[in-house]
């Protein structure tokens, strides 16, 4: 039996080739990182965690008309994506002032901000993934304006829809981020929501106590970040049994 191939490791999740052309595998890692690596840990069934709430998602923004590269889930820690190509850009959406922009701009955090506010970094680890202003990006070519001005109308839908979808459970949508892909139908290329949507990747406050339910619970040591990624998943209704029990992942030779 052949070996499958491995694409791309990283900080959570690795990349395999697919059983189609045009698709990958993508699994969820239990690895929890902070501060580009700097901060490390395993985190019992949180890439559990993370698939389900990635694949809810990313459902949930396909039926309402946003394109994403999921497919569909294979099993507890592996989804069926499109391949794409990544643009190199964080997206960030922010509706609240939190981590790095509280910081930047000497904020309390939890502060409302005048609207929802989009923001990119360049996506290179060993930079730090520095903001950069839409110049960088259109001068640089990394995206053109009018890719830029199709990822700001996808970023605020996204945000409308998972705060909506937040708000409804009782948590607050502070800021998240995404990632873009192009996918080639022929000549023409069509934007994508990439990557993954969870708890790691954006900030969650429980509207009533302002517990943190996200990645800011490791980040900052702020108790067990399993227990805050389950609440999440439960409240949503996606709860997967045994999270802890999921085994490793295991090459077939
Ligand atoms: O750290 P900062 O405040 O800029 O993060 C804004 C949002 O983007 C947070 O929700 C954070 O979890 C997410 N983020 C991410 N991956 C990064 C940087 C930020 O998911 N590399």
């Amino acid at each position: 039996m052949a070996r499958r191939k491995l694409i791309y490791e990283g900080k959570a999740k690795i990349l395999y080739d697919g059983p189609e052309p045009g698709t990958y595998v993508q699994y969820f890692k239990d690895d929890a990182t902070a501060f580009n690596a700097g901060k490390k840990d395993v985190i019992e069934g949180k890439g559990v965690l993370n698939n389900r709430l990635s694949e809810f998602f990313m459902n949930g923004l396909q039926q309402i008309g946003v394109p994403t590269h999921f497919i569909k889930r294979l099993n507890m820690r592996e989804q069926l994506i499109r391949q794409c190509e990544i643009i190199p850009l964080e997206v960030i959406v922010r509706n609240y002032a939190a981590g790095t922009m509280a910081k930047r701009l000497g904020m309390e955090e939890g502060t409302q901000l005048p609207r929802p506010i989009v923001e990119f970094s360049y996506k290179d680890d060993s930079l730090g993934d520095p903001l950069v202003p839409e110049e960088y990006i259109a001068a640089f070519g990394w995206a053109s304006q009018q890719d830029l001005d199709d990822i700001v109308s996808i970023a605020l839908k996204v945000n409308d829809f998972i705060s909506g979808v937040m708000y409804g459970v009782g948590i607050k949508l502070v800021d998240f981020k995404i990632e873009i892909g192009r996918v080639w139908d022929n000549d023409f290329q069509r934007l994508v929501v990439a990557d993954e949507i969870s708890p790691d990747s954006c900030r969650l406050w429980d509207i009533e106590t302002g517990r943190k339910l996200d990645k800011d619970v490791f980040r900052r040591d702020l108790g067990d970040l399993a227990d805050a990624y389950t609440e999440v998943a439960k409240r949503l209704g996606v709860l997967p049994t045994n999270t802890a029990q999921m085994p490793k992942p295991t090459l077939i030779n």
